[in-house]
């Protein structure tokens, strides 16, 4: 086990058993994993299943059904632009398109650089100003084709 691998146990078996007494366990543990490690690693799955005695299919299940568990490590910064319909109103297709073309990716991808990686949202709670972007913590209303460049220039120096 490589002094990643070994890390990474450790702090999976930790958010284990600190969550695994708490009534439905299992989304709060991923989302714990998730917010430490910025992803749920294959491993993760086993380690989870072994502490909640679950089977991995269960787990693994769970993982796949919603959008928002991240099978591979993200970029440096994860850009989320939303599609839902208030943004939508407002022509979030066009920004849409523009971060795929910047940054050449699709959503779930990485840029080559592995700065950025391009997630959709749906509603990211600023709906009177959309089309709406996050970029990490940071979120950004009014994001025009034109603004996003600004927006991703700024972040490409992080
Ligand atoms: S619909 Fe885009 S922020 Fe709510």
């Amino acid at each position: 086990m490589s002094e990643n691998t070994a890390q990474r146990a450790q702090i999976i078996d930790g958010i284990v058993a600190r969550l695994s007494g708490t009534p439905g366990p299992l989304l709060p543990i991923l989302h714990a994993v998730q917010d430490a490690l910025g992803y749920i690693p294959a491993d993760a799955v086993a380690r989870i299943a072994q502490g909640l005695n679950l089977s991995r299919a269960e787990v693994h299940g769970v993982v796949s059904f919603y959008h928002h568990f991240r099978h591979h490590a993200p970029g440096r910064h994860v850009v989320q632009v939303c599609r839902a319909e208030a943004c939508q109103a407002v022509q979030c297709t066009k920004t849409e398109a523009h971060a795929k073309q910047c940054l050449g990716i699709d959503y779930g991808g990485t840029s080559a650089d592995g700065r950025f990686t391009l997630e959709a949202a749906y509603c990211l709670g600023n709906c009177a100003a959309g089309p709406s972007v996050m970029v990490g913590e940071k979120l950004y209303g009014r994001v025009t084709p034109e603004r996003l460049d600004q927006v991703l220039a700024d972040w490409s120096q992080r």
